[in-house]
């Protein structure tokens, strides 16, 4: 098998989920109702009625999905915790029995040799918040600023890698303006809003999070989307310089510099975010990681309204329709050192969605999978070879999961799960990680990296 001859002993392997997408047991242990179990009761909203009811059912069956991720030899496992389950009334009292289970997890990760890597927000907003406004309004941040204390008070003891917010574009762009996402909302200044409101629960509970977890490895993960343009003409890279505004820098900026950027900010007026003092400082406060989400590029050409996209007819792309372009994560890693200068940065989610086929013989075949991550993984390398600091790489996804809007249908997992019985199936993606990582260490040890 070829390895790569470049990242440190110290690579972070990894594989990540998030809480809704997996867990299930949507009604024990005292958890409230998310907007994204509203969202899926509201017809129309999520493809095939599908809902979080059961999911992969993580919540019991835990145990031995750690023992498969011992099996893969990961070093380290990224997954959110559900805000219902821990202030299932939004504020004050917290629900001791939902922190439980993120207790028993840690400790069968750890127990496991399994570094726990916790995110706090994967989208999973109690409803009882959305009704008093969601993430438009600022009250929002300061309930997250209150929900951090108790997971930080129960878990920061053995957790040091904590990542505020999954994805403020997705949440707010998708959730709030473009209504494909929970709460379905569709409105420019309520969208803008509720990323304002987002960013600022990132900066605040970092601050709660360096306070109250001594050591504490503070990070927030955004997904990249870096914009080509469709030909060389001005007009077309001006509309891809819009669109990475939007996109990228409308969240990259705030976080390394405490503004937004001035084209994106006149692009979106007279919709503007509700900024108040001290709020950019606030997001710009130092993070130790800058966690980075990849799956795919977009091309655009100059439209009426600034870009629309170009697909890529001579390309590949995976089963949810993304292109892919593995050369574009170095180009963006290389760029985020040269243009924003993290002191680390991490690939907290990279994967493929295929349509997977359970054989006669059990077995369940990825060879496009496995690609797409070898040539993710590979391109990783380069960037590291070009000095950029990545520390780490996490597959997206262990299990195949709740993908959102599109339901079960879309598979991203390294194992496959049988839905109507729940059984796992390490999918041939699973056995090719597992030995890419067991050949990395030996390589790596051996070289004395
Ligand atoms: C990301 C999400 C993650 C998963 C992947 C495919 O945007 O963070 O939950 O759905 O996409």
């Amino acid at each position: 098998m070829t390895t790569d001859r470049t990242l440190p002993t110290s690579f972070v392997w990894g594989a990540a989920a998030s809480a809704f997408q997996v867990e299930g047991a949507a009604r024990e242990d005292g958890r409230s109702e998310s907007i994204w179990d509203r969202f899926c009761a509201t017809p129309g909203k999520v493809r095939n009625g599908d809902d979080g009811e059961v999911a992969c059912d993580f919540y019991h069956r835990y145990p031995a999905d750690v023992a498969l991720m011992k099996e893969l030899g990961l070093d380290a496992f990224r997954f959110s915790v559900a805000w219902p389950r821990i202030v299932p009334q939004g504020r004050g009292a917290v629900n001791e029995a939902g922190l439980d289970f993120y207790d028993r997890l840690v400790d069968e990760l750890l127990g496991a040799g399994i570094e726990p890597y916790v995110t706090l927000y994967h989208w999973d907003l109690p409803q009882v918040l959305e009704d008093a406004g969601g993430w438009v309004v600022r009250e929002t941040a300061e309930a997250f600023v209150e929900y951090t204390e108790a997971v930080a008070g129960r878990l920061g003891d053995r957790v040091t890698n904590w990542i505020t917010q999954n994805e403020p574009r997705v949440a707010a762009w998708l959730g709030y303006g473009l209504g494909i996402h929970a709460p379905g909302r569709r409105d420019v200044a309520e969208m803008l809003a509720a990323g304002h409101h987002i960013l600022l629960s990132h900066g605040l509970a970092a601050a709660v999070l360096r306070r109250d977890v001594p050591g504490a490895r503070v990070a927030i993960a955004i997904d990249l989307n870096p914009a080509d343009p469709a030909t060389d003409s001005e007009a077309d890279r001006a509309a891809a310089r819009a669109a990475d505004g939007e996109n990228n820098r409308w969240f990259l900026d705030p976080i390394f510099r405490a503004e937004y950027p001035a084209d994106a900010l006149e692009r979106f007026a007279p919709a503007a975010p509700p900024v108040r003092d001290g709020d950019m400082a606030t997001i710009a406060a130092p993070i130790d990681v800058l966690c980075v989400n990849y799956y795919t590029r977009r091309v655009v050409r100059a439209a009426e309204g600034g870009f629309a996209d170009v697909y890529q007819g001579d390309s590949p792309h995976t089963d949810i329709g993304w292109e892919i372009v593995p050369d574009t994560l170095r180009e963006l890693l290389v760029r985020l050192r040269d243009e924003y200068a993290p002191a680390s940065i991490s690939i907290t989610e990279n994967g493929a969605a295929f349509e997977d086929i359970r054989l006669h013989d059990g077995q369940v075949k990825d060879p496009e999978r496995q690609a797409y991550i070898a040539d993710h993984i590979a391109a990783v390398e380069r960037a590291v070879e070009a000095g950029v600091p990545v520390e780490g790489y996490f597959v997206w996804s262990l299990l195949d999961n709740f993908e959102w809007a599109e339901g079960y249908r879309r598979r991203f997992g390294i194992v496959y799960v049988d839905y109507p019985t729940l059984e796992r199936v390490p999918k041939t993606s699973f056995h090719w990680y597992r030995d890419y990582i067991a050949e990395h260490r030996r390589v790596a040890v051996a070289g004395g990296r």
